[in-house]
C-alpha cells in the first residue's frame, strides 16, 4: 500500500528548514508523551492506540448491526449528533460516496441523513417530511449524553418514529452511541432504546471518529470499515514514538506550522480541488480549533474549495494579509475518467484542450495556483492522496489527529479539553430558565 505524501518544500522561502529541522528533539520527545500518556490532558488520550486495539469482537458487533439494518430494507439512517459526535462520518461519508447520492434510487445501502448538529425549526420541519411514510432507522449519537442540539433532535424523531412505526418497533430501530455508563442517553438504553454501542471514556469527540462514533454508521452506510481501521493503524504505525522525526509525516507537518506561527502567519487554510473534501475540512477545523484555540494561543483554522473559491476567497489570499498560510490535499487519481471532447467549429474556442482528461485540467490549476500563492507570500504544505477510499481517509485522519495533539504540546496546553464552548451553554441555558 502506499502512503499519504506530505511535502513542505514551499515553505522555505518563508521558514528555513533548520527551524523546523531543529525542533526534531522536542517533537519525538512530544509524540513520546503522547503515546505514554504522559502530557496534559492525559485522561482523554485513548484515541492515540485506538486504530490496533479495536477487536474482531467490536467489529463484528457493528457489521451484524448494520446487516440487519441493511435487511430490514431501511432507507434512511438518520444520524444524530453534533460536533466530534458527527463531522467525521460526514466527513467521510462525503468524501466517499457519489456526488448525488441522495438523488440515486438503488443505492444498496441506507442512506445517511444528519440531524441535532443545529437548532434549526425548519430543518427539523423538512427532514420530518421527508422521513415521513419512509423506512429510517436512528442513531443518536452524544458522549456526555446531554448535549442539547441532538437531544432536541432526538426527541423530535423519536417522536415521528414511534408514530410511524409503533412504540415496540421504533425503540428497536434506535441505535444510543454513548458513553458506558454515564449520561442521560445511556439511562434510556433498555427502557425506550434497544440497541446501544460505547464510545470510550477516554476518547473526545473529535478524536473519536475510529471509534463506534463513527465506525457504526459508516458501516451501516456500506462502507468497508476494516479497511478504514486499516489505514489508520498503518499511519498509527508510521507516526509511532520511534520514528525518526524525518521519517514522521506528522512530527513534520507539526513542526512546520508551529514554525510558520512563530513567524506571525497566524490563519491555516485547508484546501482541496475534490468538492467531496468539503466536510473533510470542516472535520479537520473542529479538530484544531478546539484542540489549539485556547488561553490567547492558536493557528485559526479555515478552508476552502478550490477551484470554486478561487473566485471569491482566492482574491484575498493572493493579496490580502500575509498572516496566512495554505494546506492543500491533493488527490492523485480520480474515480471517474472523462475527456473534454473536440468540437468541429470551436465556436467556444476550448479545442485547445479537446482530448485532455478534466483532471488534467484541474491539476493544472493545482499547480498554477500553488505557483501564484507562493509568489504571493503564502507558504504552502501539501498532502497528497492516491486517491480516495477508506484506506486513504483513514491514514489522512489519524495523520490530523496525531499531528494536531503534538501541535497543541508544542503550544503548551492541553489540547484534549474545550472549556470555551461551556460560556454559550452557559448563558443559553440561564435564558431558557433551565432548571
Ligand atoms: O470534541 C468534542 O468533545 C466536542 O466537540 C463534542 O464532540 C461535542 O460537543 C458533542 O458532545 P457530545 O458527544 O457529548 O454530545
Amino acid at each position: 500500500m502506499k502512503n499519504l505524501e506530505l511535502s513542505i518544500d514551499n515553505v522555505f522561502k518563508f521558514v528555513s528548514k533548520d527551524s523546523i529541522f531543529d525542533l526534531k528533539d522536542k517533537v519525538i520527545n512530544i509524540i513520546k508523551s503522547l503515546h505514554d500518556k504522559t502530557g496534559r490532558g492525559n485522561d482523554f488520550l485513548g484515541w492515540v492506540n485506538h486504530p490496533s486495539l479495536i477487536s474482531e469482537e467490536e467489529i463484528s458487533k457493528i457489521e451484524k448491526i448494520s446487516s440487519e439494518i441493511k435487511n430490514n430494507n431501511i432507507e434512511f439512517f438518520v444520524v444524530i449528533g453534533i460536533g466530534g459526535s458527527y463531522l467525521g462520518t460526514k466527513a467521510v461519508y462525503d468524501a466517499l460516496s457519489d456526488n448525488f447520492i441522495q438523488l440515486k434510487k438503488d443505492h444498496g445501502h441506507p442512506k445517511l441523513l444528519f440531524a441535532g448538529h443545529n437548532i434549526g425549526e425548519d430543518y427539523l420541519s423538512e427532514l420530518l417530511d421527508i422521513l415521513d411514510n419512509k423506512k429510517y432507522a436512528l442513531a443518536v449519537i452524544s458522549k456526555s449524553g446531554t448535549t442539547l442540539e441532538p437531544a432536541i433532535g432526538f426527541r423530535i424523531l423519536r417522536k415521528h418514529l414511534i408514530k410511524q412505526a409503533g412504540e415496540a418497533k421504533a425503540k428497536d430501530l434506535i441505535i444510543a452511541i454513548t458513553d458506558p455508563v454515564k449520561g442521560i442517553l445511556r439511562a434510556m438504553v433498555g427502557k425506550t432504546i434497544s440497541n446501544s454501542f460505547e464510545i470510550p471514556p477516554d476518547i473526545g469527540g473529535r478524536y473519536s471518529v475510529f471509534t463506534n462514533v463513527g465506525l457504526v454508521p459508516l458501516a451501516v452506510a456500506g462502507f468497508d470499515i476494516r479497511t478504514f481501521i486499516k489505514g489508520a493503524k498503518d499511519m498509527q504505525k508510521q507516526t509511532g514514538p520511534d520514528i525518526p522525526f524525518e521519517e514522521n509525516p506528522a512530527a513534520i507537518y507539526a513542526a512546520t506550522r508551529y514554525s510558520l506561527n512563530k513567524t506571525h502567519k497566524k490563519i491555516e487554510i485547508l484546501a482541496n480541488f475534490e468538492n467531496r473534501l468539503h466536510y473533510l475540512a470542516e472535520w479537520w477545523k473542529q479538530l484544531y480549533a478546539e484542540s489549539e484555540g485556547k488561553v490567547g494561543k492558536g493557528i485559526y483554522p479555515t478552508s476552502v474549495d478550490f477551484t470554486t473559491d478561487l473566485h471569491s476567497m482566492g482574491q484575498y489570499i493572493q493579496e490580502g494579509e500575509r498572516s496566512i498560510f495554505e494546506t492543500i490535499i491533493s488527490v492523485k487519481k480520480t474515480k471517474r475518467k472523462m475527456v473534454i471532447p473536440e468540437e468541429e467549429t470551436d465556436e467556444d474556442k476550448l479545442n485547445y484542450l479537446a482530448g485532455k482528461r478534466i483532471d488534467e485540467v484541474n491539476k493544472m490549476a493545482e499547480k498554477g495556483t500553488i505557483k501564484a500563492h507562493v509568489d504571493g507570500g503564502v507558504p504552502n504544505i501539501h498532502i497528497e492522496l492516491p486517491e480516495l477510499n477508506e484506506y486513504y481517509l483513514g491514514q489522512l485522519m489519524y495523520f490530523f489527529e496525531i499531528a494536531c495533539g503534538t501541535s497543541g504540546y508544542l503550544l503548551e496546553i492541553n489540547p484534549f479539553n474545550q472549556p470555551g464552548v461551556e460560556e454559550y451553554k452557559k448563558n443559553m441555558f440561564a435564558l431558557l430558565g433551565k432548571p
